[in-house]
């Protein structure tokens, strides 16, 4: 019997049938081919929980689908810095893809918060791309594992949602390269997904649906990507040119207008018929992979599913305050204030939006723990201006309250898919809700919904702030399970939160332009930025606190031949159980260019119980010493000295000892005429040379560089350092023996 997706299979098929491959069906369907007897492929939404559209549900009915679990968004899973939870997650999210018969799940998405502003950054990890890389590798592992595809997205820089179709995030090729494409390499190169799903932006003025150089030369050529790439929905603009590229699946289809324009390029000379069954033979590969609508029904467990969503939201949020507030005092009367704590915004709006299958408010957990706690709403969440009868209500819970806890937010309103945000400020009237509040209770603890950072200008007032983002359908059990103590938080920002918008990376250009996103910032982004400026930060990127301490000790390097180890021990200094999580940054000292003041490069979970010390170790691998060099289009390693700093987070460094590389892979150094004196005496490489050529010799009155004078004659490159003594031959001695190097 012929197979379904190999080339004697292509020759049976028809030009429009071909053509109709190409495209989708519908939104969510590949064609079907009923002469052939080819089934379709379904597609769902999304990262924290299947979207599956009700089959009666009109296409653009974005919220008619599935009841599914309401798993945390991305912007809290990260916070677990937890490679097992998002495995576990990608697990779930398959078991109930397959049962659901959905062939493939449109996430996760990777994408850089690169503005804090961003609409989509609660459906995004990270600001660091080695930490985006790993969650992302970690939960494609697990959906995939289940036998269903994965459509890695939004490939890439795609970082702002104003005019996202058109807009061209502009940057030069390092920050490209170590930024934006980084996590996109790991997933592609580590986890081998089904699909990836191109951006609608373009990069450097070309759209990335028709974006070769993205598409071929780098996924597959580069990288070795197998899979296939689909558009975001919407995001072709010229099918040809997108075919050309390397996109093989367009979606939605237009119908048969899709298929007609196909069938006229390839008449008119415009497509070959080769770059079109190239595209055609990986949409047959795809839906033959994954093709759970001829599998048996299963049933999953939708209550096993919450109780995961609950575990893993514990295990994300992250305490950013605690002046002896948290975990709250038992049999203290406690007032409960915010509509939050009733309505709680626990996902986001768009694409990724579930029909959850059950939520608990935070006021339903409390309940359910002290029946006592009195609840007053505080504000209105479908208004920014204070109510002044809520506010007065909530001031007098308070005052007669031993504790308060407050939930405050970020509105659903302000934050989605398909804009951006303009301000990282709540509501006032929850600003001023937390002010009144704070002046007549000294026991005050905020509790935060929000898909991304927001600005904090009570955060001296209050003597709590535990940051739940979005938490998921059971956001009430697992911020119960941390404000009471029976989980003991372990979250760490994925991201850094500023002190005020203005003082953020891409403050000066993010939205200025309609047509053009200029990364002027280049590098510079996140915590790379904030270190290098010296910019203080509300809190940092990797801070988190727990309700014990951890003490780190005995820091031991062992530099490999192509990676180091760094060994250390960790020990619980408290008083109950919980989990450290143990960073790595690399500081490069070596390489002569632009680069931040460290780099994540690994981290790691342990759990301790009090008294018990563990070892940890972190490699760290290659990468983490290299940088992309635009001039011989590869990854560069340098020989020299690094840093390896073992911190709680990206500002509290613990641990710190050099790891001195003189790997043989490593670059060897360029010297030329060009080449400073001072510079070529500084190379342990070039000495030999040196005093072969009797450089030593010629330069030694100015080698110690004490003098200004010694210092400006260093600062003469080679072709000129006749100026100094050398001679011709000498200079041509040296050079010869440097490139034999
Ligand atoms: C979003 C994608 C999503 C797709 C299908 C697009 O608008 O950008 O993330 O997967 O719609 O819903």
């Amino acid at each position: 019997m012929t197979k379904q997706n190999d080339q004697s299979f292509i020759d049976q098929l028809t030009l429009p049938e071909k053509a109709a491959l190409v495209s989708g069906k519908d939104a969510w369907y590949t064609a079907t081919l009923e002469r052939v007897g080819l089934k379709r492929l379904m597609m769902t939404d999304g990262p924290s929980g299947l979207r599956k559209q009700n089959t009666n549900a009109a296409v653009t009915g974005i919220n008619d689908s599935v009841t599914a679990v309401s798993f945390p968004s991305s912007a809290l899973t990260a916070s677990s810095f937890d490679r097992d939870a998002l495995n576990q997650l990608g697990h779930h999210l398959g078991k109930a893809a397959r049962v659901e018969k959905v062939g493939v799940l449109l996430g996760p998405g990777i994408n850089l918060k690169r503005s804090p502003l961003a609409g989509r950054n609660f459906e995004y990890f990270s600001e660091d791309p080695y930490l985006a890389g790993e969650m992302a590798s970690a939960y494609v592992d697990g959906v995939q594992a289940e036998g269903v595809g994965v459509s890695v997205k939004h490939f890439a820089a795609n970082n702002r949602e104003n005019q996202r179709f058109t807009m061209s995030s502009d940057m030069d090729e390092r920050t490209l390269r170590e930024l934006y494409l980084t996590a996109f390499e790991k997933v592609v190169k580590h986890s081998h997904p089904a699909t990836l799903m191109c951006s609608y932006n373009a990069i450097n003025g070309t759209l990335n649906s028709q974006n070769k150089r993205l598409l071929t030369d780098i996924l597959r050529d580069e990288w070795g990507f197998k899979g296939l790439v689909m558009s975001d929905w919407g995001a072709v603009a010229d099918h040809t040119a997108a075919i050309q590229a390397g996109l093989d699946l367009e979606m939605p289809g237009k119908g048969p207008a899709s298929t007609q324009e196909i069938v006229d390029a390839v008449n008119a000379g415009a497509l070959s018929e080769h770059d079109l069954n190239r595209s055609v033979l990986r949409v047959l590969k795809l839906v033959s992979d994954y093709r759970p609508e001829s599998e048996t029904v299963e049933k999953y467990d939708l209550d096993e599913q919450h109780q995961f969503a609950r575990k893993l939201a514990g295990e994300s949020m992250v305490l950013l305050k605690n002046e002896n507030v948290l975990p709250l005092k038992q049999g203290r009367s406690l007032a409960v204030i915010g509509e939050l704590a009733e309505h709680p915004r626990y996902q986001g709006g768009g694409s990724s939006h579930v029909n959850a299958y059950q939520v608990v408010t935070p006021l339903d957990a409390i309940h359910k723990a002290d029946a006592k706690a009195v609840y007053e709403a505080g504000y209105q969440l479908d208004s920014e201006t204070a109510d002044q009868k809520r506010l007065d209500a909530a001031v007098s819970a308070a005052k007669q309250a031993d504790q308060v806890l407050i939930f405050a937010g970020y509105p659903a309103s302000r934050e989605s898919e398909g804009f951006d945000k303009t301000s990282l400020a709540l509501p006032n009237n929850q600003n001023a809700l937390i002010d009144a509040v704070t002046a007549v209770n000294d026991h005050v603890t905020v509790v935060l919904q929000n898909g991304s950072v927001v600005l904090m200008p009570w955060a001296d007032k209050v003597q709590g702030i535990l940051e739940t983002y979005l938490a998921g359908e059971a956001v009430g059990e697992a911020t119960w399970d941390i404000l009471s103590g029976d989980v003991n938080p372990a979250g760490r920002l994925a991201e850094t939160f500023p002190i005020r918008l203005a003082d953020t990376p891409s403050y000066l250009t993010f939205n200025a332009d309609p047509d053009h996103e200029n990364y002027r910032e280049g590098l510079f982004m996140g915590y790379r930025y904030y270190d290098k400026k010296q910019v203080p930060v509300a809190f940092p990127f990797g801070f988190g606190l727990s309700y014990t301490t951890f003490k780190y000790a005995n820091l031991q390097l062992n530099i490999g031949s192509d990676s180091v180890t760094a060994q250390l021990s960790v020990t619980n200094t408290g008083n109950v159980a919980g989990t450290e999580t143990v960073q790595a940054y690399v500081a490069n000292k070596a390489s002569r260019i632009e680069k931040p003041v460290k780099a994540l490069a690994n981290f790691a979970k342990v759990t301790l119980q009090p008294g018990e010390t563990k070892t940890v170790s972190l490699t760290l691998n290659q990468r983490a010493f290299s940088w992309y060099n635009p001039e011989i289009s590869d990854w560069q390693v340098d020989n020299g000295e690094y840093d390896i700093l073992i911190g709680t987070s990206s500002q509290d460094i613990r641990l710190q000892a050099t790891a001195t590389l003189d790997w043989p892979q490593a670059a060897k150094p360029k010297v030329t005429l060009n080449s400073y004196i001072g510079d070529v005496l500084a190379l342990p490489e070039a000495q030999a040379a040196l005093k072969a050529s009797g450089l030593t010799e010629t330069f030694a009155a100015l080698a110690s560089g004490e003098t200004t004078d010694q210092q400006m004659l260093l600062n003469i490159p080679l072709r000129s350092a006749n100026m100094v003594g050398a001679t011709q031959e000498q200079l041509t001695q040296f050079l010869t023996l440097m490139h034999e190097l």
